[in-house]
């Protein structure tokens, strides 16, 4: 049986915060925010949301947009990195906001937990939803899996200018008019690692920026060695001699804890399928330098890192190879739009791989191109850590939804943050009463208890 995404919605807090704003306080360079990382805009979280009302703000758009009742849906699942309890799933928050539009108990027949495994486990919550419907357990219903997220990092790191916030609802079914799954094809990695992690109690995470990068790369790299190989086996993919897998994929969605990510992971994956075909001359004579090796080839993320004559080299190898025409072509036919929406937003955690999908169809969409029959290939990654590598086709009905993709109408009018309010919102200086903006057609938080015996305990209100 088929599964896949058949509509996609997203909810993006109003106010932002400029990059050159921000760079300028902080005493960073603004290129740097805006070309050596991809980014203009961070949306911030406003003191009366959170990750909840942001998911079920969400849900609710994709419920209303499709006119489903909560008796459609079989399972609802919540996949986040900012969960608010220790026992209480995400799910439970979602479900009491959106009874107050649809009435007490209309979701008690629905099923489903909170995911965690940092970014990546939106795209496991999917895997494991897409395999309800294909087992035939859905019976005709949907499965609807929200990725919602709040990115914030410690005031004054450099993990600070990669922050952003927002949640993004899929409606999966055995019918889909956007993109329908491939089928054993998904194939994963893992490894105990702390390149990324919160602990218990503690609000922003603790980062090793650099190695998070490598290690995302060779991640994704390891899920997509056993995705080629299934691909192959499976035959969605059949390749001549001189080819890679990659030529055969239309458009490249890369988890974008900023934009720029993208092209890393895409030049840190072209550079190893390239290597051995007979292209690779051509593209290593434009670059004018041979490829750099490490001292130790085998060596450790550490090792490669502490390696700074390899590291320098890389870096400048990278840039020219980025500048090759059949990079450049790569890069603008199939990843180039999935940035633009991450450049305007930010960082969105486990929402920013969906973010990219729902970029990428508007924006092509946009220049007019066919994308029926298009197939997409979606690099996820989680720190702490593990990848998944995954695929699916744009169906013939795919119009119906994305004709009506506007970024900019979706999020609304946008609010512009001083750094004040930004400081004083990111410090939690503020009480949901004393909140920037006036929820409309949205969930607000209202409170949160202090009381001991009721610690905790969360009321949100439907704004008209
Ligand atoms: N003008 C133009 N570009 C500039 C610049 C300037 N003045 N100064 C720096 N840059 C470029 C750098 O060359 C680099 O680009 P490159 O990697 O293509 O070479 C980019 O801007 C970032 O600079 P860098 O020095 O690497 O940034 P940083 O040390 O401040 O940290 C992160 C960047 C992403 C590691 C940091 O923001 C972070 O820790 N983020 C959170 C964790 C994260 O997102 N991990 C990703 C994997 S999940």
């Amino acid at each position: 049986m088929a599964a896949g995404i058949d509509d996609i919605a997203i909810y993006i807090p109003r106010l932002f915060v400029d990059s050159t704003d921000f760079a300028t306080a902080r005493g960073v360079d603004p290129v740097k925010l805006k070309q050596g990382l991809g980014i203009s805009r961070m949306a911030i979280v406003d003191s009366n949301q959170d990750p909840a009302c942001l998911a079920a703000n969400a849900c609710l758009k994709i419920m209303q947009r499709n006119k489903i009742a909560p008796s459609d849906i079989g399972r609802l699942y919540v996949a986040t990195e900012s969960s608010l309890d220790e026992s209480k799933a995400l799910n439970s928050y979602v479900i009491g906001m959106l009874e107050q539009v649809y009435g007490d108990d209309s979701f008690e027949h629905c099923g489903g937990i909170e995911c965690k495994f940092a970014c990546v486990s939106g795209s496991y919550a999917l895997y494991d939803n897409a395999n309800w419907i294909r087992a035939g357990e859905a019976e005709g219903k949907h499965a609807i899996v929200v990725v919602s997220d709040i990115a914030k990092y410690d005031m004054g790191s450099s993990g600070e200018y990669t922050q952003g916030a927002g949640a993004i609802a899929m409606l999966l079914n055995d019918n889909p008019r956007l993109l329908q799954f491939d089928s054993k094809v998904t194939s994963t990695s893992i490894k105990n690692e702390y390149d990324f992690y919160r602990p218990f109690g503690k609000e922003t995470p603790i980062v090793h920026g650099q190695y998070s990068n490598l290690l995302y790369l060779i991640q994704v790299k390891k899920a997509f060695e056993a995705y080629k190989k299934k691909a192959l086996e499976t035959g969605i993919v059949k390749m001549k001699e001189g080819e890679t897998i990659l030529d055969h994929i239309d458009y490249l969605c890369m988890h974008l804890p900023y934009s720029n990510m993208g092209k890393k992971a895409l030049s840190y994956l072209l550079r190893r399928e390239w290597r051995s075909l007979p292209r690779w001359k051509r593209i290593v004579e434009q670059t004018g330098m041979e490829e750099p090796v490490p001292k130790d080839p085998r060596g450790t993320i550490e090792s490669i890192l502490a390696d700074e004559e390899y590291m320098g080299n890389d870096h400048q190898f990278n840039k020219l190879f980025t500048k090759t025409k059949e990079y450049q072509a790569f890069y603008e036919d199939k990843l180039a739009s999935s940035l633009i929406a991450s450049s305007m937003i930010g960082n969105l955690y486990t929402a920013s791989l969906y973010l990219g999908f729902r970029s990428c169809l508007e924006f092509e969409f946009q220049k007019g191109v066919e994308l029926e029959g298009k197939r997409f290939g979606f690099g996820s990654y989680g720190s702490g850590s593990s990848a998944m590598v995954f695929s699916g086709v744009v169906q013939p009905s795919y119009k119906e939804i994305v004709t009506n993709m506007n970024l900019e109408a979706e999020i609304g009018e946008r609010v512009k943050l001083s750094l004040k309010d930004y400081e004083e919102i990111h410090e939690n200086k503020r009480t949901p009463t004393e909140s920037m903006l006036n929820g409309k057609n949205e969930f607000v938080l209202v409170s949160v208890e202090k009381a001991p015996e009721s610690r905790g305990e969360r009321k949100y209100a439907f704004c008209q």
